[in-house]
């Protein structure tokens, strides 16, 4: 496994490699099985599969999450190496960004609802630097984890915005046993934090079997009460949306395609989570 931290290396890598299809896991490194799973649908659809590993500054809208984000590359690489990943891409900020960066996406609706309305700035972030990756790399295919639904969205738009033809493809959310779904930021719970955490899971497993009994009001009203009766949890916002729009569910006849989409911050750790809804 190749480990390049700059463009030129990469690109002399590529070089050598002509006429293979390439894909692309773009990940911000302290590395889990949902990242890994990633890896592994690209080693099966694609001759090389690329990693990267990059805490991109832009897309964080508080200095605290940048700052606190967890570093473990040593044991990043090992689970890549583990996966048969070809090559992975560390770039530092600078070789990201050497130009001042000053671009607009407009994204409607996926900026404005849920993640886009809590996290102001976030998605143009994620926007710029899958573009610049996109630039760097011109995937065949590239892969996202369906944990992060709303990005997904939106990488799925900025591929169509900006005229690649990476085919940008989605992969389900890896869990614990506890179900909670993996994440990075897990590593920042402490125990009595993270079997809390897994009320998430369960409570939007809840809403998805209880589509019959209930309407969308009364299901977004329990799980705040359930999620806030818990010390440890405070819901930031549920939403049941559809699936190809984001816009909100008022009456389950509006969508055939439900989603029910959470933020909880638990203590200092903001996690977020969606479950589909079983008609
Ligand atoms: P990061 O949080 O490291 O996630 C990298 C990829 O792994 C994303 O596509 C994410 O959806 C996916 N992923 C995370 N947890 C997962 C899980 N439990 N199961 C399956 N897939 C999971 O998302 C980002 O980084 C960044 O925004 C990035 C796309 C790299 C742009 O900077």
């Amino acid at each position: 496994m190749l480990v390049v931290n700059t463009i030129e290396e990469l690109q002399l890598f590529f070089e050598q490699q002509k006429g293979k299809s390439i894909g692309f896991v773009p990940t911000m490194g302290a590395l889990h099985k949902g990242h890994v799973s990633l890896v592994e649908f690209s080693q099966q659809k694609c001759d090389i599969t690329v990693c990267s590993i990059f805490v991109n500054p832009i897309q964080f809208n508080k200095q605290d999450d940048f700052t606190n984000y967890p570093k473990t590359l040593e044991s990043d690489l090992k689970h890549l190496e583990a996966a048969k990943c070809d090559v992975v891409f560390c770039p530092s900020a600078q070789e990201m960004y050497p130009n001042k960066i000053e671009k607009d996406f407009d994204f409607g609706i996926l900026s404005s609802v849920m993640e886009g309305e809590h996290r102001p700035g976030h998605f143009n972030g994620v926007a710029i630097v899958i573009e610049r990756f996109f630039e760097i790399i011109n995937p065949d295919f590239a892969f996202f984890g369906e944990k992060d639904f709303q990005q997904l969205a939106v990488v799925k738009e900025v591929a169509k915005q900006t005229g690649f033809n990476t085919k940008v493809m989605g992969a389900p959310t890896v869990r614990e046993a506890s179900g909670l779904a993996m994440s990075s930021r897990n590593l920042r719970l402490s125990e009595d934090e993270k079997i809390a955490a897994a009320n998430i899971s369960s409570e939007l497993k809840y809403i998805t079997l209880n589509k019959t009994a209930f309407n969308p009001q009364e299901l977004k009203a329990n799980y705040r009460d359930k999620i806030d009766a818990n010390p440890f949890l405070k819901t930031e916002y549920i939403e049941i949306a559809d699936g190809n729009t984001l816009l909100p569910v008022i009456n389950w006849e509006d969508s055939d395609y439900p989603i029910a989409f959470t933020a909880v911050n638990v203590g200092e750790v903001r996690l977020i989570d969606n479950m589909t809804i079983i008609n």
